[in-house]
């Protein structure tokens, strides 16, 4: 699908991304959370978001969940389509980030070679990636949208971490434990944030 764009040419504009870095004290990043359904994914992006814009800093969520309402109607959730499905969030992930703007992705992303693409589109330490680290157990226990019960009853077919695999990232930039591990969403979200500051990104 890639390349059947032709005779098309890149066009500059005069306000560029340092501008617009300036004009919001920020530096704009993606910040890829990836983890298994029910791993609290969007709980931790919206306690991200809400952590960052009390610092005054403008962030924005990409949710898998969310972006499949509209963007992505149009897939599934065979390999070929979650790997589209990637592929757009990443390069949406990635004018947000040229905006100046923080952007969260929280989308399982299960595929190592589908995230490191996405990691690839981006200039070397502006694509952070997040691994929300729960067993698959604790998922299935809390289950919030009953879509584990329906997988183990056959009623989906293909889904992460039943009969559908997920690819634990071998070297990203965070780790995230589970909360029966101690941490609240919010403790997690303050450890992301920290790590934004000390990487330059605010301010
Ligand atoms: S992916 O793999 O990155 O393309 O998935 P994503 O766009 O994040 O969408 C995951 C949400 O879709 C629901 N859902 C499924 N998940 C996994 N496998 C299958 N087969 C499936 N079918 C539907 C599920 O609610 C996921 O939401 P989260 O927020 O991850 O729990």
């Amino acid at each position: 699908s890639v390349g059947k764009s032709t005779n098309i040419k890149w066009h500059e504009c005069s306000i560029g991304k340092l501008e617009r870095q300036k004009l919001l004290q920020q530096k704009g990043c993606v910040l890829w959370i990836t983890g298994l359904s029910g791993s609290g994914k969007s709980t931790l992006a919206c306690a991200l978001s809400r952590g960052l814009y009390n610092r005054g800093k403008l962030s924005y969520i990409l949710d898998g969940d969310n972006v499949r309402h509209g963007l992505n109607q149009d897939l599934s959730f065979a390999a070929a389509d979650r790997a589209e499905n990637i592929r757009r969030i990443g390069e949406v992930a990635k004018l947000f980030a040229d905006a100046g703007i923080i952007c969260i992705a929280s989308l399982i992303s299960p595929y190592r070679r589908d995230r490191d693409a996405c990691r690839a589109l981006m200039a070397d330490g502006n694509f952070v990636e997040v691994f929300l680290d729960v067993p698959l157990q604790v998922c299935e226990a809390r289950d919030p949208k009953g879509l584990y019960n329906l997988a183990r009853a056959g009623k989906i077919k293909g889904f992460t971490g039943i009969d559908d695999p997920y690819e634990s990232p071998l070297n990203c930039e965070i780790v995230l434990q589970h909360e029966g591990a101690g941490a609240s969403p919010c403790e997690m979200a303050e450890k992301v944030i920290s790590y934004l500051g000390e990487k330059g990104f605010l301010h």
